[in-house]
């Protein structure tokens, strides 16, 4: 079994972080509309999706994870988001697609992390365009509830356009 479905059958960490997210997201980004093209990569069970469908009912929100049991259940859980079975790479959207990208825990799936003992499943290069070619330009990139971006990792974002924004809250800003 994955790890993860066992972690994520037991716990809705997702949506108690939504709020939490947001708090800061509207602090370091105020001009944020109401009305953003969001996904929550890897969106797992779909309760992250949920906590902001139910804060942000005006976003238009987006998921895709690759295990259809679990897009099964994150579709109950967040009926208005539109979600698919998918396995990344690539991602399954046309070239500046969306205003925010989340992704929450799947670092542990990169393969600048082996030695945790998931499967890795991308290889964070590849990650790190295909992110960049998915955001709008202005557009943010936050892994809000994952291991702290490395130097390495986060220099490899920067070449693709997504800079680290200064503070605590994991927020990369697609300059170009
Ligand atoms: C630890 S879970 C986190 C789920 C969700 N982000 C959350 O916070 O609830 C990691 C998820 O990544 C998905 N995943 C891992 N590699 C993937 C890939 N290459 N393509 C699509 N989904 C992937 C797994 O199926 C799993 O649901």
């Amino acid at each position: 079994m994955d790890p993860s479905t066992a972690f994520y059958g037991t716990l809705n960490i997702g949506e108690r972080i939504a709020e939490d997210f947001l708090a800061g997201f509207r602090q370091l980004v105020p001009e944020a509309g109401n009305s953003l093209d969001v996904l929550d990569l890897f969106c797992g069970k779909g309760f992250f999706l949920r906590g902001l469908q139910q804060r942000m009912p005006s976003w238009n929100l987006y998921g895709f994870d690759q295990n259809p049991p679990i897009i099964e259940e994150a579709r109950n859980n967040c009926p208005e988001a539109i979600i698919e079975t998918h396995r990344f790479p690539p991602m399954p959207y046309p070239t500046s697609s969306f205003d925010l990208i989340t992704a929450n825990m799947v670092m542990d799936y990169s393969d600048t992390r082996p030695s945790v003992g998931f499967p890795t499943s991308f290889d964070f290069v590849n990650y790190a365009h295909e992110l960049s070619r998915g955001l709008r330009k202005g557009g943010h990139f936050s892994p809000f509830i994952d291991v702290p971006v490395t130097d390495l990792e986060s220099e490899i974002l920067r070449d693709f356009g997504l800079v680290a924004q200064p503070g605590n809250f994991p927020l990369f800003r697609k300059i170009k």
